[in-house]
This record gives structure tokens, C-alpha cells and sequence, in this order.
């Protein structure tokens, strides 16, 4: 495709042929989005390119947040999408209000900049992105801690959850939800909403299930959104730990790349979709966001793949939030409520 220019690919994938979920809205929503995330490696105009280079070879759904710096790029290829002839009911489009928003009258501002940045007229979802109204600077190193720094206070979190429903009512949001969740916290979100979550956008790959926060959000008719769904191998070595573990190196997710002629991370998509995850891979490189996608529409795992996939969880959490520890002597364990319990004060 010519650079710049919003072209169907003639080897791209049918949008209908690939699998969707279905929110308790009854909406659907394609079971499988482009993440938008460049971190520092990729520039926004970067990703804006491969966002159109997606939607030509067949996303519909993409995975876009306020803090990742690049939505009013993005933006500007969804207008020439649009005045290409796909139509924005075509598109799913979630975006996130980012953790210094949390306040009064903050989430409106948030969102109506991001409507204006993404050139819409509404979202499809819309997501708290931390349950922490922390602020710490893009880029900053996992031991830099904020002095303002708070931790979960649930009456506050519901302040920011009644903006959000009204984002609803006003129509400017269609669904709303929520990311970097706990059972615990989710469960007081579920008595106090008057609108409750369509989605929550939580860690999943293959070496961190997190089955039972898995389990609580399905039996609540809560759709999960699978992030770092390869494993984020490309993360930046500020987000790495010596304990981290490698998914796509995983000699069972390579086996079974072998078997069926694909690259490892792959395997870790189509492992997510057939687990009835939404995962959001992220790649600027049109083959590999081009067999992302169309991976998802043939050739599936086997049960027994699928059942030895399963059997390689190794609890192992690669975004571990730790800017957001809110006093001394802490570890980033206590922001995921390990317990079962929220993290006190
Ligand atoms: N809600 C949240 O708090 C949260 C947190 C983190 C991420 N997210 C979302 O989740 C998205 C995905 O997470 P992520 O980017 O960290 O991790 P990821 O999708 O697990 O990994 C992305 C990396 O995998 C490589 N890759 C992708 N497809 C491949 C393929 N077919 N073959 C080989 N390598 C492949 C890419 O390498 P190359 O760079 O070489 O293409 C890319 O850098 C983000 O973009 C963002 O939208 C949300």
C-alpha cells in the first residue's frame, strides 16, 4: 500500500470472517484488536501508519489510550478511513482515561479531547485505565515514586465511575469498563455501579493466566480483554525483572508453532482467542499484524494444545504497576491484592 494513502488490501482478511464476542449489551465486538502502544520504540506517526495498514488488511478494533500520545494521529487516518466508505459502526474504537483524570469533572475533559483527537463523535468502550489516580511521567523508571501518590479508595474510584456512567447517558461512550482490576475491587465496582463494566482490559498471555480473575469477570457477563498478549517481548528493559519469563520461548508454544508453521507468537494469539479472551497485539509490521489477524480465522489450536497451553501458566505478571505503590516498605504485590483482600491504606 502506498504510504499515507487508505487502500482495501487484496490480501488482507474478510472483517466478517473473523470471530467476535458479544458484550450483555448484545453489541459485538471483534475478538481481536490492534494494540496501539508504541512505548518508546515506535513513534505515533508510526503507529497511525499501521493502524491504516491494519484497517486495510481487516482490523476493526482497536485498542487506543490517551497516554499513549498518539491519538490525534491516529485520528486523522480514521477520517480518511472513513471517507473511504467503512462505515463508523464498522469500526470498534475503545479508548482509556488516563490516572491524572480520575477527578471531578476531569473524565469528560479526557474523553472529549480524545473524541476530538481520534476525530469521533463517540467510543465503543471506554476504560479506566488504573484503578490509581496517580500521575508519574511517561517513560519515568519503576522506582520513581510519586509523593502524591494514593492508594485505592473505593468512594473515590466510584466519583470517577459516575463520570463515566454519565459519559454513557450523554452518548458519548457506548460501553464503559475497566482495566488493571482485582476480584476484590471488582466486586465492590459490581454492588455500586448503576452501569456495570462491558469489558475488563487485563494481563493475559500464556505465562500469566490469572484463571481465577479470568473465571470472576466471565461468570459476571464481563467480556476480558487480553493486553501484552505475546508477552510483550519488546518491552522496554525498564519493565523487565530477572524473574520475567518468555512466552514465545516456551518449548510448548514453540512445539506447537512448529506443528502448524507459524511464528510462537502466533500460537499466543490464537491461544487467547479460542480461550474467548480479546487479545490486542501489538506490531507496527504489516506481516506480522497481517498473520495475527489471519490466524484467527483458520487452522485452530486443538483441544489438547489448548489443554497443554494451559498447563504452562507460570504466574508470571510483566506489568507490575510499581509507580503506583503509594508508601514506603511496599512491593508491587500489594497494588494486585494478592490476599483476596484490597490492600489497606
Ligand atoms: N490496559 C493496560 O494497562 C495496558 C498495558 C499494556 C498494554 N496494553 C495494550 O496492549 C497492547 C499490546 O501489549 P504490548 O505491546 O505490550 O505487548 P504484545 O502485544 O504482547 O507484544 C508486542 C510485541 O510483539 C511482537 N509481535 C507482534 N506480533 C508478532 C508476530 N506475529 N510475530 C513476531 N512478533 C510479533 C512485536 O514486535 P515488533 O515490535 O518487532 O513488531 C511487538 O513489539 C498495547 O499496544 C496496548 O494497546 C494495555
Amino acid at each position: 500500500m502506498e504510504k499515507g494513502k487508505f487502500v482495501i488490501a487484496k490480501d488482507g482478511v474478510d472483517p466478517s470472517k473473523v470471530p467476535y464476542k458479544t458484550l450483555y449489551t448484545g453489541a459485538k465486538i471483534p475478538a481481536i484488536g490492534l494494540g496501539t502502544f508504541g512505548s518508546d520504540r515506535y513513534s505515533a506517526d508510526e503507529v497511525a501508519e499501521a493502524v491504516r495498514g491494519a484497517i486495510s488488511v481487516g482490523y476493526r478494533h482497536l485498542d487506543c489510550a490517551s497516554v499513549y500520545g498518539n491519538e490525534h494521529k491516529i485520528g486523522e487516518v480514521l477520517k480518511e478511513v472513513m471517507q473511504s466508505g467503512i462505515k463508523r459502526e464498522e469500526l470498534w474504537i475503545t479508548s482509556k482515561v488516563w490516572n491524572d483524570m480520575h477527578g471531578e469533572g476531569d473524565v469528560l475533559i479526557s474523553c472529549a479531547k480524545t473524541l476530538k483527537d481520534l476525530k469521533l463523535d463517540y467510543l465503543d468502550l471506554y476504560l479506566v485505565h488504573w484503578p490509581f489516580p496517580n500521575h508519574h511521567p511517561p517513560g519515568c523508571s519503576v522506582d520513581s515514586r510519586s509523593p502524591d501518590a494514593k492508594p485505592y479508595i473505593h468512594e473515590n474510584y466510584m466519583k470517577t465511575w459516575r463520570q463515566m456512567e454519565r459519559l454513557v447517558d450523554m452518548g458519548l461512550v457506548r460501553h464503559i469498563g475497566t482495566s488493571n482490576m482485582t476480584i476484590p475491587k471488582l466486586k465492590l465496582l459490581l454492588r455500586d455501579a448503576r452501569i456495570k463494566p462491558a469489558c475488563n482490559e487485563m494481563e493475559l498471555h500464556p505465562h500469566f493466566q490469572q484463571p481465577e480473575l479470568f473465571k470472576f469477570v466471565v461468570d459476571n457477563g464481563i467480556v476480558p480483554i487480553g493486553y501484552c498478549p505475546i508477552g510483550s517481548p519488546k518491552r522496554p528493559d525498564r519493565d523487565r525483572t530477572e524473574q520475567d519469563t518468555v512466552d514465545i520461548e516456551d518449548p510448548v508454544i514453540v512445539k506447537i508453532a512448529e506443528r502448524h508453521n507459524i511464528h510462537p507468537a502466533v500460537v499466543c494469539v490464537k491461544w487467547a482467542v479460542q480461550r474467548r479472551q480479546i487479545p490486542i497485539p501489538f506490531s507496527v509490521k504489516r506481516e506480522k499484524y497481517l498473520s495475527n489477524l489471519l490466524h484467527t480465522t483458520i487452522d485452530p489450536l486443538t483441544d489438547e494444545e489448548m489443554k497443554e497451553i494451559e498447563g504452562i501458566d507460570k504466574n508470571c505478571r510483566l506489568i507490575k504497576g510499581q509507580v503506583f505503590l503509594w508508601k514506603e516498605g511496599q512491593s508491587w504485590e500489594d497494588l494486585w491484592d494478592v490476599n483476596g483482600e484490597i490492600t489497606p491504606p
